[in-house]
């Protein structure tokens, strides 16, 4: 059984206030941080890159960044984003033609490596040897490139064939998550959960962080007994 992580998309929150703003989450019972890095390639915006991470960590130095790379040469960026801080590196499988390099080279750098699929990729894009040798898999629930998308359901049956698989994997959700869309993410076995709009935007952070978390435990007790 794996347990529930809530991991708020800073991409929500008031990037002028970053480090408060990452502060305030942690103290609502966010496990981790998911620090969005879009290059303006790989997606059309640009956010943030290393630079950013590191004043980041200088002011939270146990902070764990989840770094989610939606960058066009993410074997590029490893370096940098372990120098700044980051715990997870989660790249994107259409990015790159050889993934067990990339984790091989994430793992030398002491972080955590996460593989990431988009909405139209299948989750057989991630073979055994991908995903056993991966620390977290991602599956995307809307496009890539931008917070505040409508949840894309049609990707939820992709947690579950990689739930199957990999019954220990962290696996997380991305896009679109809150409240109204968790309880299908969670049945499905996704354990990791982004949500940006969804928690900065709302009256109460910590009430949302903790609904998310007690529905995907209670779901994992189910998978569990099943
Ligand atoms: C989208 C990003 C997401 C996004 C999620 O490209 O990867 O992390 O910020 O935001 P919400 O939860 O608002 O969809
Ligand atoms: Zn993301």
């Amino acid at each position: 059984m794996v347990k529930a992580i809530i991991s708020p998309s800073v991409l929500a929150s008031d990037f002028g206030q970053l480090t408060a703003e990452c502060q305030r989450m942690i103290k609502g019972g966010a496990e981790w941080l998911h620090m969005d890095v879009m290059d303006g390639h790989f997606v059309p915006n640009i956010t943030m890159g290393a630079p950013i991470l590191t004043c980041v960590h200088k002011g939270i130095p146990d902070i764990f960044m989840d770094c989610h790379m939606m960058v066009a040469q993410p074997e590029k960026w490893v370096n940098d984003i372990a120098d700044a801080g980051g715990a997870l590196y989660c790249f994107h499988i259409e990015a790159t033609s050889d993934p067990l390099s990339l984790i091989t080279a994430i793992h030398a750098r002491n972080m955590k490596a996460g593989v990431a699929i988009s909405p139209d990729t299948p989750s057989n894009a991630i073979t055994d040897e991908i995903g056993e040798k991966a620390d977290m898999l991602l599956v995307m629930t809307v496009y890539p490139g931008r917070g505040g998308q409508k949840f894309l359901e049609r990707c939820v049956p992709k947690v579950a064939e990689l739930r199957s698989r990999f019954p220990e994997k962290d696996i997380e959700v991305d896009g679109g998550v809150g409240p109204k869309t968790i309880d299908v993410c969670a049945d499905a076995g996704s354990n990791v959960i982004v949500a940006g709009t969804a928690i900065f935007n709302a009256p109460n952070a910590e009430e949302v962080i903790q609904l998310l978390k007690d529905t995907v435990n209670t779901a994992q007790v189910k998978l569990a007994v099943k």
